[in-house]
């Protein structure tokens, strides 16, 4: 751990994020007394404005999205004296030296610099900060994904920004690594001696990861559209996932050792080709239909013109190492689907021999499933035989159940935070284990290339599936081809 950052300058602090989850974590850190004392932020939007109208914009971003019970005026009194305005755009190297002249005045102290802002503006908001004489050794920057477009660009942004941080200073914001039940997913699999010795081809036959969302557009149009949702969900979160799921031990829990093992597993990711698109990937776009029973016009119609943007995709991966050869790891991720659904399955390989049914086969014994449930509710669920009671003259009847760990139970008394809480502690403290490491972020973006690259060459378009449904059916024969399901 280092030295704590006292003066955080927000870039992007008019945005949505901004007002949904930073400012809202900020305030909650507060309220426990996690924020280092002294504590700045100076908020920076391109809009002009003075301290009191942000106040006014954030005060309202509080009422809707900080916790109800944790509102006090004394204290929002209290966090907006330790918040100001400076309205800065990027290039404006007068509004930079003004900024500047106010972040000294808040006297010499460690700074933390926050990018909410699309990537095109990260290195001329990084070069206008240096420029401003803000940016030394004991400076530290976080960015929002995405860093970059595919590969190159990304090496551009990374570049850019490596010339004026050391990698140690630099925080690549993934929020799903700040969620508590992702983290969780490092508890299980390396503090319990149970799932190590089956958790590799041996007895595992595939790994599903499903993120699944009811929401669509939600207004981010201009954004969204020819990004899709390989680049939105499966470059960061999707893969971040896969990384700690398929990963080796890491020797300690530390950054180098836990991002060096999940950079090993990204790098052995099977690049994708013109042939292999064809068969290991479906690119879906939600129509018209109803999610939850409330009608959603299709993407096209929101958009207002035909578009190729994938809304959905489905994807059959390979990581071609020694634990996991074999064993293939479908991933699925979709706007407008009918329930919003995080989770992960691991699917076990038969009984070598079931001695229930007649030479070896049959007899009822499913393989076991282990089901981690990720969000909206977070539990554990491993599938199991047992005996159906009973006096068995017709043979032995079994049943599958499951040991259910619900965690919201097992922690029942503990405060649910917003990733973005622990995110910016550990930020601020320097901790940069919970964020992409720079060869983290290359790596996602080679293996996403191939894919691109190849749906280009293959000339693969989206197929359109109703809003509410699962994705398309050919989504649904990517699995059923392998003989296995989709866990809906
Ligand atoms: C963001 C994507 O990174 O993650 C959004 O840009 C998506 O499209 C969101 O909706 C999902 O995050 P969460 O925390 O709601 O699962």
């Amino acid at each position: 751990m280092t030295d704590k950052s006292t003066t955080l300058i927000l870039f992007g602090a008019t945005g949505d994020l901004a007002h949904r989850m930073i400012f809202p974590s900020l305030y909650h850190l507060l309220c426990d007394g996690l924020l280092p004392e002294p504590f700045h932020i100076l908020a920076s939007g391109r809009t002009e404005m003075d301290d009191a109208a942000f106040h006014a914009t954030i005060r309202e971003a509080l009422g809707t999205y900080a916790q109800a019970e944790l509102l006090d005026e004394d204290r929002i009194a209290t966090f907006f004296g330790m918040i100001g305005y400076c309205p800065v755009s990027a290039g404006d190297a007068a509004q930079f030296a003004a900024l500047a002249e106010r972040a000294r005045a808040l006297g010499d102290r460690p700074m933390a610099f926050y990018l909410s802002t699309p990537p095109s503006l990260f290195a001329p908001t990084a070069q206008g900060l240096a420029a401003a004489g803000l940016v030394g050794p004991a400076t530290r920057i976080a960015m929002e994904k995405p860093i970059g477009q595919d590969l190159a660009s990304s090496r551009a942004v990374n570049d850019a920004i490596g010339d004026l941080f050391s990698e140690s200073r630099i925080f690549r914001v993934d929020h799903y690594l700040g969620k508590e039940t992702v983290q969780n997913l490092l508890a299980l699999r390396f503090a319990n001696r149970l799932f190590e010795p089956l958790w590799n081809a041996s007895a595992i036959d595939h790994v599903q990861i499903t993120v699944a969302e009811t929401v669509g557009l939600e207004g981010r149009v201009s954004y969204y559209d020819g990004v899709g949702a390989l680049k939105d969900m499966v470059q960061n979160h999707v893969l971040q996932i896969l990384s700690i799921i398929a990963m080796e031990p890491p020797a300690r829990m530390d950054s180098t050792a836990v991002r060096d093992e999940k950079v090993k597993v990204l790098r052995s990711l099977r690049p994708m080709d013109a042939e292999t698109v064809r068969t290991h990937s479906v690119r879906g776009q939600y129509r018209d239909g109803a999610v939850k029973g409330k009608l959603v016009s299709g993407y096209a119609e929101e958009l207002g013109h035909p578009s190729d943007t994938e809304t959905f995709v489905a994807l059959k991966a390979h990581i071609d190492n020694w634990r996991w050869t074999g064993v293939p790891f479908y991933l699925r991720t979709g706007k407008c689907m009918p329930e919003r659904q995080s989770e992960i399955l691991i699917q076990f390989k038969p009984v070598s021999h079931s001695i229930f049914g007649r030479n070896g086969r049959g007899g009822d014994v499913e393989p076991n499933r282990l089901i981690i449930r990720l969000q909206p509710d977070e539990n554990i669920r491993l599938a199991l035989m047992a005996k159906r009671p009973g006096l068995d003259r017709g043979g032995v009847k079994l049943e599958q159940v499951e040991l259910d760990v619900s965690l919201a139970h097992a922690f029942a008394g503990e405060r649910r935070r917003i990733a973005y809480e622990r995110l910016l502690l550990d930020f601020l403290e320097g901790d940069t284990t919970l964020f992409v490491r720079r060869d983290e972020v290359e790596a996602q973006w080679a293996w996403i290339d191939s894919i691109t690259r190849s749906w280009t060459d293959a000339e693969q378009k989206v197929v359109h599936y109703a809003a509410g449904t699962w994705g398309p059916s050919a989504g649904i024969a990517l699995i059923e081809r392998d003989g296995a399901s989709w866990h809906d």
